[in-house]
């Protein structure tokens, strides 16, 4: 039966790495019989300029039809000075929560010919392969009170909050030891319970969550401690499971172990598979427009999607080694360039992805 892929570009350089990874499906349409239809809709700030809200009605209708979600990027100075509550950030958020999305899977894996791409040393992180899961609908992204309000003595206060659910921790955990046992079998959850109460839960919950996982063994590790390790030292991790916001700051920092940001994509998971995918990037205003934007985490996301969503894990590997030949061909954009090499433009990556889908 023909599925339905909600294709949100969004802002920035999300229209230009996008319409790579739609190069991609298309090709793999037309030569390996995806039998898929694609429907675009808007988020984000092009959503506010043509509707006055970051998440129309109709985008939210198309996303909870779909199958699956493909999306860019939201964002941009241009809609700064906006309220926080419309802002493009929210539309993006929103659709986390309305499809209840609460399991973000980031793998940080290092192509072996991106090795001298990061700004680490080679031996620190070739081999590199890990798997950031982070908790998505939840903690001080979405704790209530928050908001600016006035002091009695006239004062601004600035409020959000940190909450978790003993629910909520427990199914991030599971998903986290279920991957855990399918890869090295080593899980470490990330908390700050030395000082906040909400993770000594994390902790706890993570903890009992455990004892169904016998095979796998688990580590605790204090946020602080775990950034440093990730730099130092980052091929001790297999998996690691974290909150919202520890898991968007480590997931970033992870990136760059794998050369860059241009590299990393993301699956957001409901409890029945159902996935958003999306670079972990942002809309980089500092180079929109300017095609050269590296479009792979975004056609890294379309090899999730068909391995989370879509079910053909054979298609998802054909397109992971297409970017690993090109790769090998020393194709690279500017986040990714070797000292003295040429580069190459997102189009042309694109171009050089589907050209290596074909042979
Ligand atoms: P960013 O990820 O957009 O950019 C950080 C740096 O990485 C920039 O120098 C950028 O040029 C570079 N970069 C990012 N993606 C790249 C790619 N594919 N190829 C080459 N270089 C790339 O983060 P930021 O600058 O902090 O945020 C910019 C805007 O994006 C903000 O409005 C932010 O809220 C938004 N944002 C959106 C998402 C999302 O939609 N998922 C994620 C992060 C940030
Ligand atoms: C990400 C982004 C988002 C987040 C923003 C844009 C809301 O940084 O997907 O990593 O913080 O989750
Ligand atoms: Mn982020």
């Amino acid at each position: 039966m023909t599925k339905t892929i909600a294709i949100l570009p969004g802002d920035g350089i999300g229209p230009e790495i996008v319409a790579e990874a739609i190069k991609v499906l298309d090709k793999l349409w037309t030569s390996f019989g995806l039998d898929v239809q694609l429907e675009q809709g808007l988020v984000g700030g092009a959503a506010i300029d043509a509707t006055g809200h970051p998440l129309p009605i109709e985008t939210l209708e198309l996303v909870k039809k779909a199958n699956a979600v493909l999306l860019g990027a939201v964002g941009g100075p241009k809609w700064e000075p906006l309220d926080i509550a419309i802002r493009p950030e929210k539309g993006l958020l929103g659709l986390r929560s309305e499809l209840k999305l609460f399991a973000n899977l980031r793998p940080a894996i290092l192509f072996p010919e991106l090795a001298n791409a990061s700004t680490l040393k080679p031996e620190i992180v070739e081999g590199l392969d890990i798997l950031i899961v982070r908790e998505l609908t939840g903690g001080i992204y979405f704790g209530q009170p928050r908001g600016i309000r006035i002091l009695d003595n006239g004062e601004s206060q600035g409020v959000n909050t940190l909450v978790y659910n003993e629910s909520e921790i427990e199914r991030i955990a599971r998903v986290a030891f279920e991957s855990a046992e399918k890869r090295q079998k080593r899980l470490c959850s990330v908390d700050k319970a030395n000082v906040l109460e909400a993770t000594e839960l994390w902790r706890e919950i993570v903890t009992r969550v455990g004892k169904d996982y016998p095979n796998v063994q688990l580590t605790h590790m204090y946020v602080d401690n775990a950034a440093m390790q990730l730099v130092r030292a980052p091929k001790q991790f297999d998996v690691i499971v974290t909150t919202n916001m520890f898991g968007d700051i480590l997931s970033d920092l992870a990136s760059q172990l794998t050369g860059s940001i241009g590299m990393l994509p993301s699956a957001s998971l409901d409890a029945n598979n159902k996935g958003m995918y999306e670079p972990i990037h942002g809309s980089a205003p500092d180079i929109a427009g300017q095609n050269i934007a590296n479009p792979l985490a975004t056609i890294l996301s379309i090899a999730m999607m068909l391995r989370y969503s879509l079910n053909k894990p054979k298609l998802a590997t054909i397109v992971e080694n297409a970017v690993s030949q090109v790769l090998r061909e020393g194709l690279r954009t500017k986040d990714i360039q070797q000292k003295g090499t040429e580069t190459i433009s997102t189009r042309e990556m694109g171009d050089a992805v589907v050209a290596a889908l074909s042979q």
